[in-house]
């Protein structure tokens, strides 16, 4: 909490700036969730672009984050739009925006594929509904109508053999992880935690590290002016 005069202006990031940024990131996000403050608390715009700059946004999940290697993973569709960019530019910015709790977090870093074990393991514990979601959708491509889709669907589930009614049931089935489909690392290297104060006087600092190998360089953080 800061004070200016009688006025409080809000709560702040601590004075002096924590080493690393991921405590504070990583208290806010599972804050969120517990708070169930909207329905999806961990959802984050996900910015990549061409090798040529033209950038493009759209919200993902966000399903991990590592505040020992300072990282987050999502999953999605490796030949949708953001897949292809993120093959040919693998770099993205993310921002969280917890509106009720004014407070915001952005990252920024180089992306790496998680491995297919861990691919794996998460497409595993989706429902039977989103798995066979993934195998119907050729996410970003043109489709000629809703019944097409639905139609994608129904092949899958006959290709894939799949006991629907026991899916129904609740009963476990197995549905194999599409090979278009898997998740990424993004390994932060600049941070930025963003809470909203009184008369626009929001508390504002920003991290950066190098990452070079073996391990990333120590943090640098740095207030800002909002
Ligand atoms: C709340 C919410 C969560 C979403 N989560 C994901 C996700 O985790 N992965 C994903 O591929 N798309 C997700 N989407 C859909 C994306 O926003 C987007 O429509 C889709 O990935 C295609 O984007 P692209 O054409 O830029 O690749 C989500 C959308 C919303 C609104």
């Amino acid at each position: 909490m800061t004070t200016l005069g009688p006025f409080d202006v809000g709560p702040s990031l601590p004075e002096p700036l924590p080493e690393s940024p991921f405590p504070i990131f990583k208290s806010w996000f599972d804050d969120a969730a517990e708070r169930r403050i909207t329905p999806n608390p961990n959802a984050m715009t996900l910015a990549t672009a061409t090798p040529e700059g033209i950038p493009s946004a759209r919200v993902v999940l966000c399903k991990g984050i590592d505040p020992r290697s300072g990282s987050l993973t999502f999953y999605t569709n490796l030949e949708s739009r953001k897949g292809v960019e993120i093959r040919e530019n693998p770099v993205a910015a993310a921002v969280f925006h917890w509106d009720s709790l004014e407070r915001q977090a952005r990252l920024e870093g180089p992306l790496t594929r998680v491995t297919d074990a861990e691919a794996d393991a998460y497409f595993a514990t989706r429902a039977w509904e989103s798995r066979i979601g993934a195998w119907a959708s050729r996410q970003s491509q043109p489709l000629d109508s809703r019944e097409t889709l639905l139609q994608q669907a129904a092949d899958r589930i006959l290709e894939l053999d799949l006991d629907i009614a026991a899916a129904v049931r609740g009963d476990p089935v197995e549905i194999p992880r599409p090979p278009f489909w898997g998740g990424f690392r993004l390994l932060a290297s600049r941070v930025e935690l963003w809470v909203g104060g009184t008369g626009r006087l929001h508390d504002r600092a920003a991290w950066t590290r190098t990452l070079g190998r073996p391990s990333p360089g120590a943090w640098v953080g740095t207030r800002l002016q909002p």
